[in-house]
């Protein structure tokens, strides 16, 4: 007989393990499904954790070829242990594969390893190398997540034309990388790949880099990427890519060749919603290949979804927000995520981060607005860290003065952007931000007096 479940979840990365947690903290009876031997998802395995690792390991390297110096401190020559560099990263990434695995076991939540599909309403059925299990379950979520989108015309070749997942892990330092997309993957890995010593050159179809984000500091990043060296081509769109006697050769949109050593392709992911039985259960995908569900995360009557297979930005903690979300819905009838404080960070040199409303679309609603800017060079810390690029923008009501987006560009970025974020969750104003006491000296004090600016008077500016 089947063995039967309060809920059954498919898909383990930060999304579905999270979404298993909380439901077993309130006392559900929960299976995980997945596919893959390590838990955590794209983003632990191959995705955000891994390409930290690599970000902060290169980082590491060009300080010390280029800035060390600066701070008195002499070093012998410089090298690079790319394989060790590799090595840490894929302990890194067991470290906390095996860290979910614990906490799998510690809220009691069984594990399937195999691939999961829905036979019809409650019935889930896992497949393995050595057969079928059946399931039965009172609720079933399906958070399986996204894959690389490919681009027509561009020929897949092993590594040499590859995704992301590929070029977290090549062997050896391309002496010329080509990246199609100057988005969050293609900004973070050309990063890397420069620091480690190649030229990167980012082709990108549109007139800027990281669309959707507020173009003031999308266009000062680009500035500052360049700066660094990183090669970009924009309004070109890559016709097609290929292997050509071991070069490869990337043909633009107005017949202009490029040769490189590897490609990379970043030009978005689409959602893993293949062969998950989803006509069994009545789900219909919408024009953009994703699941929809209603306000509970419904997608047929008892099952539900999140993360990438849904609609909104394809984040990892977009999809643990939406699993605790969906527990806590299953456990007590009640969840909730506020969409409107989702943060976004790309973790380069110097890191973008952003939450609420962008200039572009406070203007496109007609809404009125007043802005607060303070730059990283008139901070104190940022002077000390040596990181003085970028600046700190708050945008709030004129007429309520409460805060509608802040984006930063600059050092530690990601980490700054909590404040504003937890105090957009409050309603705050930029007063109530500017009358908030931040320790000195800290990056945080640019937060502040960004606040301040809103109303013209920034003390250090
Ligand atoms: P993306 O959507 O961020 O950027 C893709 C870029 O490719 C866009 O700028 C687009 O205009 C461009 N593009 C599309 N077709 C093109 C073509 N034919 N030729 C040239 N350029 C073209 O997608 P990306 O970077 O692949 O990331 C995928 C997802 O993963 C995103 O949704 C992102 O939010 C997420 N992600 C988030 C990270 C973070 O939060 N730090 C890091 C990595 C990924």
């Amino acid at each position: 007989m089947a063995e039967s479940f309060d809920l059954v979840v498919i898909g383990a990365g930060p999304g579905g393990y999270v979404a298993a947690i909380r439901a077993a903290q309130l006392g559900l009876k929960v299976a995980s499904v997945e596919l893959e031997p390590q838990l955590g998802g794209t983003c632990l395995r191959i995705g955000c954790i891994p390409s930290k690792a690599l970000l902060e390991s290169s980082e590491h390297y060009e300080h010390a070829r280029t800035s060390l110096r600066g701070h008195g401190v002499v070093t012998g020559e410089v090298g690079l242990d790319l394989a060790a560099m590799m090595k840490r990263k894929e302990t890194i990434v067991a470290t906390l594969t095996k860290g979910i695995e614990g906490l799998f076991k510690k809220n009691k939540i069984q594990r399937f390893t195999g691939r999961g599909r829905l036979l019809g309403r409650g019935r889930v059925q896992v497949t393995t190398p050595a057969g079928t299990t059946d399931l039965e379950a009172r609720s079933v979520l399906l958070a399986t997540g996204s894959r690389p989108m490919p681009l027509p015309g561009v020929e897949w070749h092993t590594d040499r034309i590859a995704t992301s997942t590929e070029g977290l892990s090549y062997p050896s330092v391309p002496a010329h990388l080509v990246v199609i997309g100057a988005g969050y993957i293609g900004l973070e890995l050309g990063s890397v790949w420069r620091r480690l010593g190649s030229k990167v050159t980012v082709i990108e179809s549109l007139d800027r880099i990281l669309p959707g984000m507020d173009l003031e500091i999308a266009t000062e990043a680009k500035k500052l990427f360049e700066k660094q060296g990183l090669h970009f081509v924009l309004k070109s769109r890559v016709h097609a890519a290929r292997v050509v006697e071991d070069r490869c050769v990337v043909r633009l949109d107005d017949e202009t060749l490029i040769d490189a050593d590897r490609v990379l392709v970043a030009v978005g992911r689409r959602p893993n919603v293949e062969d998950l039985g989803l006509e069994a259960v009545g789900i219909r995908l919408d024009d953009r290949g994703r699941i929809p569900v209603d306000h509970r995360f419904e997608a047929a009557p008892g099952v539900y979804a999140i993360g990438d297979v849904i609609p909104g930005p394809m984040l990892a903690h977009k999809a643990e927000e939406e699993g605790v979300a969906v527990a806590e819905i299953l456990a007590t009838g009640h969840g909730h995520v506020n969409y409107a404080v989702i943060p976004g960070v790309a973790y380069t040199h110097p890191e973008i981060a952003t939450v609420g409303k962008s200039e572009e679309e406070l203007k496109a609603a007609g809404v009125a607005y007043r802005k607060g800017v303070f730059p990283f060079m008139a901070n104190g810390r940022a002077r000390a860290l040596g990181s003085t690029e970028g600046r700190v923008k708050v945008l709030a009501d004129t007429q309520t003065d409460r805060v509608l987006g802040v984006h930063i560009i600059g050092p530690r970025a990601g980490d700054l952007i909590a404040e504003a974020v937890a105090a957009m969750a409050f309603g705050a104003s930029s007063e109530d931000i500017a009358r908030c006491c931040h320790a000195h000296p800290t990056l945080s004090e640019a937060l502040k007096e960004a606040a301040l600016a809103v109303d013209g008077r920034a003390l250090h500016a």
